[in-house]
């Protein structure tokens, strides 16, 4: 028997500050602005907020490039703010799950200002130094925002690395005084009340001992991850972390690891409770990837998402636990991607929420998914504010790769900025997420997509999520039951089963906009009861057909029980 676990039974919703409320009308979101909305947040039933970055920040990186981890950021609000935004959710009996950026700093963060002194300075070994080589960079390493991954500082001749851009120089977790800082800082955190972390990058913070080069791409430099990523020592830091810090209390930790396998997972998030309570794992989304990273037109192939899906639920059963994300403000919105943005915007949207939600593991909502929010129609360069993308673009333009139109297509397919135009409240000016200029444009899509038009109507996305999270809390079989998948299907049909002592679950859905028929085994089909459907009227258990993006949930009671 599965051990019963608070931030299993749990769904977290994800706020990007930037573009989520705007509560005194600058145009950027905000902490009074997150506060002010926490009845909207109660009333969809998510159980823990995990609140992107607000820290102090020069903001190259939107936040993840930090100055000072225990500051609030000034365009965000006060320590005040926080506290009292802290305190409101937890009356609500909401949790707090805060970002934790530790891989790197901010270039503006004391610890750095004060390594890049002299070579003899105090905090010199906090960041990793090397010496030229050839008079070149270290090795040929590239940053994951373009260039280099290694920046020459002047003053002391040395370079520094830094994994993403030079603005956030990566620190030297075999520094021992570095550990002992961040723990010291994560204990402050849960001092002042936060009920857990999700930690930006782990699976990079530990570095090889050596910098070799690895073989060149063709951007030009190498691709650092198989060296760094999931180095062994991650491990030993990440159990030191739990003897220092987190076996305090009853927190939840999800760690953000890219290239991240099964075994590794088994690992990091291992039952045993020796690291992390789990991982985010990126290969269903990398499917749509190539060797140009993810600046291509290509879609998420039906067929591969199961295989890694069914894949990732099967080995993980038993040994770690699965979180369960189709967005976060890294990725494209979903139902662009996956489901259909036209005529079955809505039903393709509640499909995909029922397809992951079903799955076992914990769900996380993106701002915004709740509405079935889509893509950003991306017209001109100014439009854009990610660093990852304003360098794609650049590059690819310059290089004559593609066109600037085209670069801007598939920059509104792929780009992370798809997921940060402003929450979509109302139909009024500025989709009601500003009074001010919003400091991203709004998708004009708000005059028909938002929380306003959406609450209270019976047959909205957001009603739907509403009792996709209800269901969760009220049937333990969702949170703890046992997954299979079902053999049929192909690339049209993704179903599979859930089962516990109580009950078995058949989840189908249609991954297709045309209609499909599926052979509903027996037991479902004469005792089964059909728990939830994104259609006026499933035929599925009367004629076994499915209808255009119809997703459908049927329990039979298990006799035995
Ligand atoms: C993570 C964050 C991403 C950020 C990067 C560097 O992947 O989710 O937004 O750019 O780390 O901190
Ligand atoms: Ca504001």
């Amino acid at each position: 028997m599965e051990e019963r676990k608070w931030w299993k039974e749990s769904v977290v919703y994800q706020i990007y500050p930037m573009s989520f409320y705007d509560a005194n009308g600058d145009g950027i979101g905000d902490l009074r602005g997150i506060q002010e909305k926490l009845p909207y947040l109660k009333r969809l039933g998510v159980d823990v907020l995990w609140i992107s970055p607000f820290y102090k920040s020069p903001g190259f990186d939107n936040g993840y490039d930090i100055s000072d981890y225990e500051a609030v950021d000034g365009k965000y609000g006060s320590g005040e703010d926080l506290d009292r935004l802290i305190q409101k959710a937890h009356e609500m009996r909401i949790k707090i799950v805060l970002d934790l950026v530790v891989n790197h700093t901010s270039d503006q963060h004391t610890w750095f200002v004060e390594s890049r002194k002299s070579r003899e300075a105090q905090k010199r070994d906090w960041y990793i130094w090397r010496d030229a080589v050839q008079g070149k960079e270290p090795n040929n390493w590239g940053s994951l925002f373009g260039g280099p991954a290694w920046t020459l500082d002047e003053k002391t001749g040395q370079y520094y690395l830094h994994l993403f851009s030079p603005h956030q120089p990566d620190l030297n977790w075999r520094n021992e005084e570095v550990r002992r800082s961040v723990y010291e800082m994560m204990n402050r955190w849960i001092d002042r009340g936060i009920d857990g972390f999700r930690m930006d990058v782990i699976s990079l913070i530990a570095k090889p001992s050596e910098y070799e080069d690895g073989p060149v791409g063709k951007n030009g430099y190498a691709d650092w991850h198989p060296t760094v990523a999931n180095n062994p020592k991650v491990h030993e830091y990440l159990r030191e972390m739990r003897r220092r810090v987190l076996d305090r209390g009853d927190l939840m930790t999800v760690g953000e690891a890219s290239a991240v396998t099964v075994e590794e997972a088994e690992k990091y998030a291992c039952s045993d409770g020796s690291e992390l309570n789990m991982v985010f794992q990126f290969e269903h989304v990398g499917l749509d990837g190539s060797e140009e990273f993810k600046w291509n037109d290509r879609r998420i192939p039906v067929s591969g998402l199961k295989q890694v899906m069914n894949k990732w639920q099967l080995e993980l059963e038993g040994k770690a636990w699965n979180s369960l994300f189709w967005c976060n403000h890294d990725q494209p919105r979903i139902v662009s991607r996956l489901g259909d943005e036209g005529k079955y915007r809505e039903r393709s949207a509640k499909m995909l929420a029922t397809c992951l939600h079903m799955m076992k593991g914990t769900p996380y909502i993106f701002q915004g998914e709740e509405l079935g929010m889509t893509n950003f129609p991306f017209s001109d360069r100014s439009e854009l504010r990610d660093i990852e993308s304003l360098d794609a673009y650049d590059r690819y333009v310059e290089q004559k790769l593609f066109t600037p139109q085209e670069m801007l297509r598939i920059i509104s397919l792929k780009s992370r900025d798809n997921a940060r135009t402003p929450m979509q409240w109302s139909a009024g000016e500025n989709g009601g997420f500003t009074t001010g200029t919003p400091w991203m444009k709004v998708n004009p899509n708000h005059v028909t997509i938002n929380a306003g038009e959406q609450m209270g109507r019976e047959d909205s996305v957001w009603e739907y999520y509403r009792r996709l999270i209800a269901l969760r809390h009220s049937r333990p079989c969702i949170v703890y039951g046992r997954f299979a998948p079902c053999e049929e299907g192909g690339d049209r049909i993704y179903a599979y089963t859930r089962e516990n002592e109580e009950e078995k679950l058949l989840v189908v859905c249609n991954f297709t906009g045309e209609a499909q028929t599926f052979d509903v085994d027996a037991p479902f089909r004469e005792r089964g009861e059909l728990l939830l459907s994104n259609v006026p009227e499933s035929g599925l258990l009367s004629e076994g057909e499915l209808q255009p993006w119809e997703a459908a949930v049927i329990s039979v009671r298990n006799q035995t029980a």
